[in-house]
């Protein structure tokens, strides 16, 4: 099944590998106003986010944390996970000496598979990107959040909205471009949202109120790509085996494996590494992405693991395998994208631009053209009308335009 059936199938009753979540938010008007809190969990790095609304499409962030969740809260207890978030937030009204005893209205975006039910509850489906934590699976995460803080006194927080990163990211674009339609996740994971017509959306209630519902794709798990033998090895290896096999050919957190699997696949081929001490490859996801841009100078490559490359010959192969999984991984993203706008426009007959997030996206060397190039292949120069707009910090502050939303959009009483 091809990607434009699945995204059809997954708006209707059927089951299938792209889960098409209602986000129960439109997008932003611009006129939003006020200052509202986010929490971004994104992956291993959780920021907190105190931003300002002009009403004129304008969002400063007056204070932000940084923090890191270590492995044993990834992994361990969903509560142990949870008080840590409010821990974190703690800490930041500590560090900006804001007033925790006034009501606030935060944002949560939680960037895994979560079913929502309404703009401020969902379930989480499955963890993504190697978190474990037990007890969250099939909870509602907004309430979990909402307990958690609760119990570190922090009650006069109210979750106002839940969402996803790539639905906070096209939130933050569309505060101020209204052509934005479109939000994509390329980092850790990958995922993407857009605009879809509330009464093309089956699954849903026909009596919903809004003409337009952003549409989280859960795109990373699509599995009807054309896999290679290294992609079968990586995905049977995997915590989660059959699933986000999209993601595994695309994300951040996989490209690094699949190059290495390749280099052993050639190590016992003799066609890699003759003669040298190759032992730091027998190790799983011991090459990142980040080894992966060192071939831009390719002695750097081999220099991070030890290795000493003085003829070179090795590194213009690492190179080679470097540029072919980064190619495939961001022709796989383009394809994706294009699909999607299809859905939307189906003769691209109007701009649309794309927020896009996510340090592939960003530090990736050439990944960004990879993908213009993908789409000048399909759409020659029509793709003139998609415009990839890269947006940092989307996910938090989006998180607190859909706050602003979702405090407008409540019943008053
Ligand atoms: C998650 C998505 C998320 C994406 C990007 C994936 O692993 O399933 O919900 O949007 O990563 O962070």
């Amino acid at each position: 099944m091809g990607f434009a059936e699945a995204m059809r199938r997954g708006l209707t009753q059927a089951s299938g590998s792209l889960k098409m979540i209602p986000s129960y938010v439109g997008r932003p008007t611009g006129k939003e106003q006020g200052t509202y809190l986010a929490l971004d969990l994104g992956g291993t790095n959780l920021r907190v986010l105190a931003v300002r609304l002009d009403g004129q499409g304008g969002a400063a962030t007056d204070a932000a944390s940084r923090f890191v969740v270590p492995q044993d809260r990834m992994r361990g207890e969903g509560t142990v996970l949870f008080d840590f978030l409010a821990d974190c937030l703690s800490l930041f009204f500590k560090n900006h000496r804001l007033d925790r005893l006034s009501p606030w209205e935060l944002g949560f975006t939680f960037s895994f598979p979560v079913a929502q039910t309404a703009v401020n509850a969902g379930a989480l489906l499955t963890w993504t990107k190697g978190f474990t934590a037990s007890g969250v699976e099939g909870q509602n995460v907004a309430a979990l959040l909402a307990n958690a803080l609760a119990r570190k006194n922090l009650s006069a927080i109210s979750v106002a909205a839940l969402c996803n990163d790539t639905v906070g990211t096209l939130s933050a674009k569309s505060y101020a471009d209204p052509s934005c339609d479109m939000g994509v996740i390329l980092g850790t994971g990958t995922n993407a949202c857009y605009v879809e017509e509330t009464q093309r959306i089956e699954k849903l209630n026909p009596s919903l109120p809004g003409k337009e519902m952003i549409i989280n794709l859960e795109w990373g798990n699509f599995d009807h790509l054309e896999t290679n033998v290294y992609d079968q090895t990586l995905d049977r290896a995997s915590f989660n085996p059959g699933r986000q096999r999209m993601e595994k050919m695309v994300s951040g957190m996989y490209l690094g494996e699949l190059v290495r699997l390749m280099v052993v696949d050639m190590i016992e081929q003799g066609e890699l590494l003759k003669q040298k001490d190759a032992s730091a490859f027998a190790c799983p996801y011991s090459v990142t992405s980040e080894h992966m841009a060192k071939t831009f100078h390719p002695d750097d490559f081999f220099a991070s693991f030890g290795i000493d490359d003085a003829a070179g010959r090795d590194g213009v192969t690492i190179a080679r395998v470097c540029r072919m999984v980064s190619a495939r991984a961001a022709r796989i993203a383009a394809a994706a994208i294009a699909a999607v706008i299809l859905r939307m426009d189906k003769d691209l007959g109007r701009r649309h631009t794309v927020a896009i997030d996510g340090s592939l996206y960003e530090k990736y060397p050439g990944f960004e053209e990879n993908m213009r190039g993908m789409l000048e292949e399909l759409f020659a120069s029509r793709a003139v009308n998609i415009r990839l707009a890269r947006v940092s910090d989307g996910s938090g502050i989006g998180a607190a335009v859909i706050a602003a939303v979702a405090a407008a959009n409540r019943p008053q009483g």
